[in-house]
């Protein structure tokens, strides 16, 4: 994305599901893949298209899901025909799903707006995670003696190369499902349009 559109990205106080989430990471927290979400997007010629990724956090004060992807990578075509993204996100040790569905965008070297937390972000990565956004373009044909390898390390420094994307979703509907219990637990939370969210159990 180029200048950010905050109104996009930020819902203003807390999402009445952010509890039960932030419940959720806590009493998984032993499991380290509990950081990771399926994301699904739409291809630009409208097939889905799924991958795992890393949960990077909050953007401060928003309801708003951070990860961290590459900018030539085959999501950010997808989000550039359709900016909207659903994560499903299930936690093996409490049994329960959450689906998070809403616009998604992407903070580039090009956004001014949110260059702040791109950089907290890119600060915040390890250095072999760094390394990857100077790998060799993703998805072309590797070529095995190529001196850009993956393999191949790169001095990484404090400013992000242009491949790095802050990726940012903001639910506006959230169906949280609990396996646990019996019967099993379904709510299903919504963002109005004057901002406020509405949430309420629905049938498993
Ligand atoms: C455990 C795990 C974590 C991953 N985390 C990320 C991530 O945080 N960001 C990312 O762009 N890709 C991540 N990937 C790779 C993606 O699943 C995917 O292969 C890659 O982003 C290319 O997808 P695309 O072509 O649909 O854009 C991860 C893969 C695995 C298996």
């Amino acid at each position: 994305m180029s200048d950010s559109d905050p109104s996009l990205c930020i819902t203003p106080g807390l999402a009445p599901w952010r509890s039960s989430l932030a419940r959720a990471l806590h009493r998984n927290r032993s499991r380290p893949y509990s950081r990771y979400f399926q994301l699904a997007t739409v291809t630009p010629d409208g097939y889905p298209a799924n991958r795992t990724i890393v949960f990077r956090g909050w953007l401060p004060d928003t309801n708003t899901l951070t990860l961290v992807t590459d900018r030539r990578s085959g999501k950010v075509a997808d989000l550039a025909a359709h900016p909207r993204a659903e994560a499903c996100w299930y936690f093996t040790h409490t049994r329960e799903q959450f689906r998070l569905a809403g616009p998604m965008v992407l903070v580039d070297s090009t956004d001014t707006a949110l260059a702040p937390a791109r950089q907290t972000a890119w600060e915040a990565l390890s250095t072999n995670a760094r390394q990857q956004f100077y790998w060799p373009h993703p998805a072309a044909p590797r070529e095995v003696q190529s001196s850009d390898s993956p393999q191949a390390g790169h001095d990484v420094g404090e400013t992000a190369p242009d491949t790095f994307c802050l990726g940012l979703l903001t639910p506006h509907r959230v169906d949280h499902l609990e396996l646990r219990g019996d019967p099993q637990a379904r709510y299903l939370y919504r963002l109005q349009t004057d901002g406020r969210w509405t949430g309420a159990p629905i049938n498993p």
